[in-house]
């Protein structure tokens, strides 16, 4: 047996990781040493590593960033993937400031901090002549596009993430307010929604529900990677239908427009100076254009989809950069489902285990 690709994961409790996971059991488990970085003691992610840190809060950065570089000294890793959108932003400052020997998956500080940040996408987008949806970072611009367009409108933070803080809004008084609350948002016009999506929202005169959730079948991801020399290498794309922020379900997305757009993202990113994964979320408008609403600069949740309809991400992405280390697995075959569900499924842990990650700050699978 060849030596495994030694890999630092970042977050190892994330849903990135739990989908990074079922990539690598796809390659060959035990063609990998994984050592994770984590903050929570029960997360089943830190009992797929080979050994696992705790670290502190990405937030603080300095702290965080103590503790990765010695994790990485401790663990020799090939290549550093993070999974979170903190975790490339902060991955991609400690790689400039200490200039790391080994590999990370993330560009300069500037790129990620852009692609973290959906109003400076939307403005590299503009800058860059890339289909994007229209936005509005302020209030008045944002009365403009709802007369524009119409209502409703989405209004997000600019660095929110798995639809955390994203509302929409139906009036001018309830877009005044969103604004009137400070920090930073984007809005954008509701684009291509569901038909009836609008049947399903909860009625407000019958009080609150405890539990509620927008669907959003409209989803495209295209996903690309940027190799440590700035190749490009376009992967391919699903629909996604968004459930609580996450990629419940997932079909194939062929369309040569949608991956020239994938591809002119990626290239115009790389350029810029990004190195890693290219993830680009649209929507496709009446007119079969396609346009960007969010940039991410990682694996995203909707991973295992793509892989269990035949896309190899998590191989062409460790290709790029650990060339000829895994072997490239057999191509799907023809039969493979056209649709791919997420299930949830239960797992244990180990009292044991957990005792000794929260005791120790480690833990270290046993030979
Ligand atoms: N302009 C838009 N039109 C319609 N739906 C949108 C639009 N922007 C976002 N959404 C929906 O809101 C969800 C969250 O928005 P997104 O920009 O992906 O932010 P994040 O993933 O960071 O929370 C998306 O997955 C999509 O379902
Ligand atoms: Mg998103």
């Amino acid at each position: 047996m060849t030596e495994p690709l030694r890999l630092l994961i970042t977050s190892v409790g994330s849903l990135v990781a739990t989908n990074l996971f079922e990539g690598l059991d796809r390659l060959g488990r035990d063609r990998f040493f994984v050592a994770g970085t984590s903050t929570v003691s029960e997360a089943a992610g830190n009992y797929a590593c080979d050994a696992v840190v705790r670290v502190p809060l990405t937030l603080d950065r300095a702290n965080w960033a103590q503790a990765l570089v010695q994790w990485g000294e401790e663990t020799r890793p090939d290549l550093w993937i993070p999974t979170r959108d903190d975790d490339v932003s902060a991955l991609a400052h400690l790689v400039a400031d200490v200039r790391l020997p080994r590999r990370a998956l993330v560009g300069t500080p500037a790129v990620a901090d852009l692609i973290g940040d959906k109003w400076l996408s939307y403005r590299f987008a503009v800058e860059h002549g890339l289909p994007v949806a229209p936005s509005a970072h302020a209030f008045e611009s944002a009365l403009a596009l709802a007369e524009q367009y119409g209502y409703p409108m989405i209004v997000k933070p600019c660095r929110g993430y798995g639809t955390r803080g994203t509302r929409l809004v139906f009036d001018a008084g309830q877009l005044a307010r969103v604004f009137e609350t400070g920090g930073s948002w984007i809005a954008q016009p509701f684009l291509n929604p569901a038909p009836g999506w609008d049947a399903e929202l909860p009625d407000p005169s019958l009080g609150m529900p405890l539990w509620y959730s927008y669907r959003d079948p409209g989803q495209y991801a295209v996903v690309s990677v940027v190799g440590p020399t700035g190749q490009v290498e376009l992967i391919g794309a699903t629909l996604n239908t968004m459930i609580c922020g996450r990629p419940e379900r997932s079909v194939r997305a062929i369309d040569p427009l949608l991956a020239q757009l994938g591809s002119d993202y990626a290239h115009a990113l790389a350029d810029a100076g990004w190195r890693g994964s290219v993830n680009v979320q649209c929507r496709r408008l009446p007119d079969g254009q396609y346009v960007m609403f969010e940039l991410a600069g990682r694996l995203a949740g909707g991973l295992c989809g793509r892989e269990a309809l035949g896309l190899a991400e998590v191989w062409q992405t460790l290709e790029a950069w650990c060339p000829g280390r895994i072997p490239q697995p057999e191509p799907v075959p023809a039969d493979v489902g056209t649709v791919a569900i997420k299930e949830s499924r239960t797992v244990t842990l180990s009292a044991s285990d957990i005792h000794t990650f929260e005791t120790s700050g480690r833990w270290h699978r046993c030979c």
